[in-house]
């Protein structure tokens, strides 16, 4: 999360962009947008998130299973098996998950979930069997990670976490990979340098490695931890995104992106640069291509990662609506919805075409705090 990511930098990557030919690599599927948990810093459900703004009736309307199925059969096979991501909401509480991650696996695509680890327990079993990836959140140790996340709640994933490497261990099993995020907010920034020995003073045994983007698989471990950043925008700057997606590729956009509006950070970013550096040589990974985090807090206009999108290209969004979209946190530009439209239009239909051409030579004002833009270079 952390990498200017991308072997190809400045104009070879913007040749690269010029030339790419869509091949579909990720599907991100956002089957329901409901939640058991309301953590403060959330886009979606927190102090400023968007799904407060909509009617309650509507946000609890879920993905039609059927509809959803035989949207996922049109999905061409590719070299490499296509890799879907699961996340909401909290996924776990999407009424089909394990139809849907089932009927995934029977494709041969590899299903990681991103959950808030509260709802794990009762899936064990299912989760060892069906998936590559479980990606849990936690933001920090107990008190900083309750502040966000609701009391007791950190004891319940460790127990959720321990019993799922527990069943693994027994029936020796590599998979699903667990990782632990914790976004670095305001609230618990501070206690990101004691985050890594928390964990492992909860979990004795487990072997505990902090994820090293140049060697993601190299270290034997039980837990892989990863730090993100808040991503965040200015006012100016969303409104700026709003004119821009009408004047040139007239889009009335959602209100989402005001859901990552902060007006200030009042986070000590010299202070994080410092904890970071030292909790990333402590674990022995070298940050020397990472991101600056004091640049990323404190320069909003800056771009970080690649200096282009590659997502388009690569990726589709289908959201809990049916409507799919080529941007993960952005439901704005619509290229259809799965309801009406099948994958090939979706995917090579006249919108998309205009959207990456659009790409090709402009970012959008959201772009340059959106982490297709500085995830692992592994992702695309
Ligand atoms: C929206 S959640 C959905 C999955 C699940 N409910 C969870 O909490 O992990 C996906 C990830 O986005 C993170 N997230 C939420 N709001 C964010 C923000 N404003 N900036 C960065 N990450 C954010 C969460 O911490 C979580 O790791
Ligand atoms: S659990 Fe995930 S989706 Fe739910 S409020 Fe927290 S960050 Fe948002």
């Amino acid at each position: 999360m952390w990498t200017n990511a991308g072997t190809l930098r400045d104009e070879k990557l913007v040749e690269h962009v010029q030339n790419l030919t869509p091949m579909l690599k990720q599907l991100t599927i956002f089957p329901s947008d409901i939640c058991n948990y309301r953590c403060s810093f959330c886009h979606i459900w927190g102090d400023t998130g968007w799904a407060l703004k909509e009617p309650q009736r509507v946000i609890r309307e879920q993905l039609d299973i059927e509809v959803l199925k035989k949207f996922i059969d049109q999905v061409p096979k590719g070299r490499n098996p296509i890799g879907v991501i699961l996340t909401g909401g909290e996924v776990m509480l999407y009424k089909h998950f394990e139809e849907l991650v089932t009927h995934l696996r029977s494709k041969r695509m590899n299903v990681y979930v991103n959950t808030n680890g509260s709802l794990i327990k009762k899936r064990v079993q299912f989760l060892i069997d069906n998936t590559a990836v479980v990606n849990i959140s936690i933001d920090g140790p107990e008190e900083y990670h309750d502040a966000i996340r609701g009391k007791g709640s950190f004891q319940t994933i460790c127990e959720n976490i321990e019993a799922l490497m527990a069943e693994k261990k027994r029936r020796r099993k590599m998979f699903p990979f667990i990782s632990v995020n914790m976004v670095l907010s305001t609230s618990n920034y501070k206690s990101a340098i004691d985050f890594i020995p928390a964990l492992r003073e909860r979990f004795k045994d487990a072997e505990i490695v902090l994820h090293d983007t140049k060697n993601p698989w190299q270290r034997k471990r039980d837990i892989a931890v990863n730090f993100a950043p808040l991503l965040y925008t200015s006012q100016e700057r969303g409104e700026a995104y709003a004119h821009q997606m009408k004047e040139h590729l007239d889009c009335d956009v959602s209100p989402a992106w005001q859901g990552f509006v902060e007006d200030e950070i009042p986070i000590d970013t010299e202070w994080l640069k410092r904890d970071l550096q030292a909790i990333w040589e402590a674990e022995g990974v070298d940050y020397s291509h990472y991101v600056d985090i004091h640049d990323y807090y404190t320069d909003i206009d800056n771009v970080f990662g690649r200096s282009k999108c590659v997502a388009p290209w690569h990726e589709l969004i289908v959201r809990r609506t049916g409507d799919v979209y080529p941007c993960v946190d952005l439901p704005d530009y619509k290229f259809g919805n799965i309801n009406e439209n099948s994958f090939q239009e979706l995917w090579e239909g006249e919108r998309a075409v205009r959207f990456r051409d659009y790409l090709r030579n402009d970012n959008l004002m959201m772009c340059n705090r959106c982490t297709r833009l500085f995830a692992d270079p592994e992702s695309f």
